[in-house]
């Protein structure tokens, strides 16, 4: 049977990753989380000291490029996860500190172009669900099912936060409330690939669906899409 792209894309803490990852273990298909490498990037330009409160040194970033090696192993559940040069990184991108650089980093063009190419080669040969901001408008425009997920600004901030704090992460509400409307402002309104709608997308607003609906919703709409193909 034909394997086609699926293309999830939405605002942060939407649910996105959560049923990519259930929608391509249940179907079969490679999950890819593009959100995984703008923090591993993140990450390493905070390494590097390329960013800070007070600084972003661009240039020095995008020199440093070709030393920046991004690869997803399972681990021992099958869960894909993040390597930054060889390191488990999983972990260390998923902190508030890595959130909170995370949209300026990408913002750079350069990055994005990087990214994006490594993107493409992973799902070249379809049979790919892969969540992002900009995975059906620009890295696969042609996925045969594109889902734009949204909730409200609250529910999103809650949902992050009960996730910080499950890790043991000790933060406070208003922090998290903030980090997501400001990713929510510097990702709408990037010149390069800004988050956007696109024109054949299926909105889901999931601010009042668990995540069991969530899954149920987008396994049907996965499977009208791939009935459509045979
Ligand atoms: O999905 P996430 O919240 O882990 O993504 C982290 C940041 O990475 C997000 O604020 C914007 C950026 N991003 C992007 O610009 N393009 C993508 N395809 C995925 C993420």
């Amino acid at each position: 049977m034909h394997k086609i792209t699926i293309a999830i894309d939405g605002h942060s803490s939407t649910g996105k990753s959560t049923v990519a990852r259930q929608l391509a273990d249940y179907i079969g298909y490679l999950y890819v989380d593009s959100g995984a490498m703008y923090r591993a990037v993140t990450l390493f330009a905070l390494g590097k000291q390329f960013i800070s409160e007070t600084h972003f040194d661009k240039s020095s970033l995008v020199k440093a490029l070709n030393d920046i090696h991004l690869d997803f192993k399972p681990n021992a559940e099958g869960k894909q996860e993040m390597y930054l040069n060889g390191e488990n990184v999983e972990r260390q991108i998923r902190t508030l500190q890595v959130s909170e650089f995370v949209s300026p980093i990408a913002t750079v063009s350069e990055v994005r172009k990087k990214l994006v190419e490594q993107q493409q080669l992973l799902g070249r040969n379809g049979g790919v669900v892969m969540d992002g901001r900009d995975i059906g408008t620009v890295v696969f425009p042609k996925a045969e099912l594109k889902i734009f997920m949204t909730a409200s600004v609250d529910v999103r901030a809650q949902r992050r936060y009960e996730e910080l704090l499950q890790r043991g992460d000790s933060i406070n509400f208003d922090a998290v409330l903030e980090n997501v409307m400001e990713r929510d402002q510097i990702d709408s309104t990037r010149a390069d690939s800004p988050l956007r709608i696109a024109d054949d997308a299926i909105v889901l607003d999931t601010s009042e669906m668990d995540e069991e609906d969530q899954f149920h919703v987008i396994l049907q709409l996965t499977k009208d899409r791939i009935a459509k193909r045979v």
